[in-house]
């Protein structure tokens, strides 16, 4: 007898199973009540009362062997299968390949078109210059004359000397190249991209964007510049935005303010973006200098005007809770894709989106 158990013993340590029937096999074979071991139990009834101990033990052993066998088998055969269902799933090489995600709109250029199209809904345009200028529409035409220390205010990227050609510091340069070329009634709003010579961190950037804005016209009052902000603002970040002027000084308006909003990310309580104020500057703005109409070729005497200045980055990082202005330029892809629902607002990008599904 130990013999035989020997001999079934080796047989289940070897067992193989590949599919399902070699499993049903096995457990017929070393399981079932008519297994191979169900019958040396049924044996043990002739074996003499001095033996039966030692052989019952024998074949319990044998019996958990084959047990626990049947349990490894088991489970082998399942990851087996499993794992054969997941290439199968896979590995269809007729198959398309699967769709790109949809991209989103960066959120610079979703906050520059939510500017413009409020600035558009109240009659105003938009226009572009070159960010290659020369110093007459970056300083001179503005009233920086050479050596003004107000110059100093913007660190300047010169491309040459003479002439004197600069990588534009502001869009108020487009104000100027406007007025040069049309004529009142002008309103005009005009994005674009600036550079200024100021190490990255996370408030100050080299190459950043911004919205200038300019209406000229007979009778434009400083009331008027004041409704038009306030209506930005509130349409920007909420009705229930809070807004104040602040006197403030720039070369080419006369007179100068700076327009802040109670600040979106910690609503008042302060923070570091408000500088523990709870305001937040958002917009540079005045009276067209006259000097500057003259230096246009604008009649000083007939028309007056407003012009103000924004940085696109300061306002996203307000409506979109950004606390870093390194993360625009990072091209961090989790970063921009939580992005990617804001653009559904917009008609345009909703219709290419539905576009790509089919
Ligand atoms: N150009 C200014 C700047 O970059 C912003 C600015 C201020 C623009 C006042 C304007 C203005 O048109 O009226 O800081």
């Amino acid at each position: 007898m130990l013999e035989k158990v020997k001999a079934i013993k080796a047989e289940i340590e070897n067992f193989n199973v590949k599919n399902q029937e070699a499993l049903e096999a096995f457990r017929l074979q070393f399981i079932s009540r008519k297994s191979v071991i169900a019958k040396l139990f049924a044996g043990l009834k002739d074996i003499t009362p001095e033996k039966k101990r030692e052989a019952g033990i024998l074949l319990n052993n044998l019996k958990n062997t084959a047990q626990k066998k049947f349990k490894e088998l088991t489970a082998q055969l399942n990851q087996t299968t499993k794992e054969v269902e997941a290439c199968q799933e896979i590995e269809d090489l007729t198959l398309p390949p699967p769709a790109d995600g949809i991209g989103a709109l960066h959120p610079l250029t979703i906050t520059q078109a939510k500017i413009v199209a409020i600035f558009k809904r109240i009659g105003f345009n938009v226009s572009e210059g070159p960010e290659i200028e020369d110093d007459w529409h970056n300083f001179t035409a503005l009233n920086f004359p050479k050596h003004h220390p107000a110059r100093a205010m913007q660190d300047t990227f010169f491309i040459s000397q003479d002439p004197e050609i600069v990588l534009r510091t502001h869009t108020s340069s487009v104000q100027v190249r406007v007025m040069e070329s049309q004529q009142p009634p002008i309103r005009t709003i005009s994005p674009g991209r600036v550079f200024r010579n100021e190490a990255v961190s996370a408030r100050t950037h080299c190459v950043f964007h911004q919205v200038e804005g300019l209406y000229i016209d007979t009778h434009v009052s400083f009331a008027d510049l004041k409704e038009t902000l306030f209506y930005f603002a509130r349409e920007m970040f909420g009705q229930d935005t809070k807004t104040r002027f602040r006197a403030s000084y720039f070369p080419f308006t006369e007179p100068s303010a700076e327009m802040d909003i109670n600040c979106r990310i910690c609503k008042g309580a302060g923070c570091n973006v408000c500088k523990y104020t709870g305001w937040v500057e958002i917009i540079g703005a005045g009276m067209v200098d006259p000097q500057v109409l003259e230096n246009c070729n604008m009649d000083a005497q007939a028309y007056t005007g407003f012009a103000f200045g924004m940085g696109i980055e300061r306002i996203a990082m307000l409506k979109y809770q950004i606390n870093d202005l390194r993360l625009f330029t990072e091209n961090d892809i989790q970063f921009l894709k939580q992005f990617v629902a804001l653009d559904l607002s917009f008609p345009a990008l909703a219709r290419a989106n539905k576009r790509e599904k089919i």
